[in-house]
């Protein structure tokens, strides 16, 4: 009976592709698993639209995925976590695992000066989620916290070594600079496309967070505590959702995914909407 159960796949979502950067840290750690992304590409950014809103569509977004057969659910979008979280746990009967908690353990862990950097899209530094989560964990650390939503049109455009993207990140990540951080938490799974530009700015003293990594270690623990890692020997299919397919799309995936992807599967918004 478990076995047949472990072999459903894994759900994995996001307003986009940044997600896409967890699914390559799901698939470097756990490659035996069967993965669905699913990219809501049509309604992306979600970092600037309010809290119930972000809430109501990835409620959508989840039960698009629970209709897929998924045995658990990853919700690869840091703004996605740091609202949706608790009402996700509570509609839904498949274990769900957010990113904020898994890299703000990891940050801590970093962390040697206790002075710890956040940058993240304006809802996730509005909500003060890592903040929250890191001094609940350990109230001696301070945590400094800047928006960069510029960062995630520039991941998208592919800008990973462009003169722009470097301009921008000194004007965003100045403060941070002068504020003596050793740890600095990646807090959009967009960023770590951009982390070349962001470790040279920064300066090369401080550790980068991609809470990715933290998430796929956090999602085996969770599967093998409930009896639900797929034991199978061979490697997992992984298969792509999005809500609309913009220009660019597949070149810019693969360059989030760090692998190539035959063919993504594009779904009608107004099926979402009635999820
Ligand atoms: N990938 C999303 C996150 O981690 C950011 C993109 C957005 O604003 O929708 O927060």
């Amino acid at each position: 009976m478990n076995h047949v159960n472990n072999l459903r796949p894994i759900g994995v979502f996001d307003s986009g592709i940044g997600g896409l950067t967890v699914v390559r840290q799901l698939i470097s750690k756990l490659p035996n698993e069967n993965i669905v992304y699913f990219g809501d590409t049509a309604r992306v950014p979600y970092g600037s639209k309010s809290n119930s809103t972000v809430i109501e569509y990835s409620l959508q977004n989840a039960k698009f995925l629970i209709d897929k057969n998924v045995k658990a659910i990853v919700v690869a979008c840091n703004t996605a976590s740091s609202v949706a979280l608790p009402a996700l746990k509570e509609k839904l009967d498949v274990p769900v695992i957010g990113v904020i908690v898994p890299g703000a353990a990891d940050a801590i862990k970093s962390t040697k000066n206790n002075r710890i950097g956040v940058i993240g899209t304006r809802a996730t530094i509005n909500n003060q989620a890592y903040a929250d989560v890191i001094k609940s964990l350990n109230k001696n650390i301070e945590v400094f916290e800047t928006a960069c939503p510029l960062f995630v049109p520039l991941a998208e455009e592919g800008w990973t070594n462009h003169k722009a993207t470097y301009s921008i990140a000194e004007e965003y990540l100045k403060d941070l600079h002068e504020l003596n951080i050793d740890t600095l938490v990646l807090g959009c799974t967009h960023y770590p496309i951009l982390s070349e530009v962001i470790q040279k700015v920064i300066g090369v003293d401080v550790a980068l967070i991609d809470s990715g990594i933290a998430t796929a270690v956090a999602v085996r623990e969770e599967l093998s505590k409930l009896d639900l890692l797929n034991s199978s020997s061979t490697q997992g299919e992984h298969s792509f959702y999005v809500s609309d397919v913009p220009t660019k799309f597949k070149e810019v995936a693969e360059l989030f995914m760090g692998y190539e992807i035959n063919h993504v599967n594009k779904i009608d918004l107004e099926i979402l909407q009635k999820y």
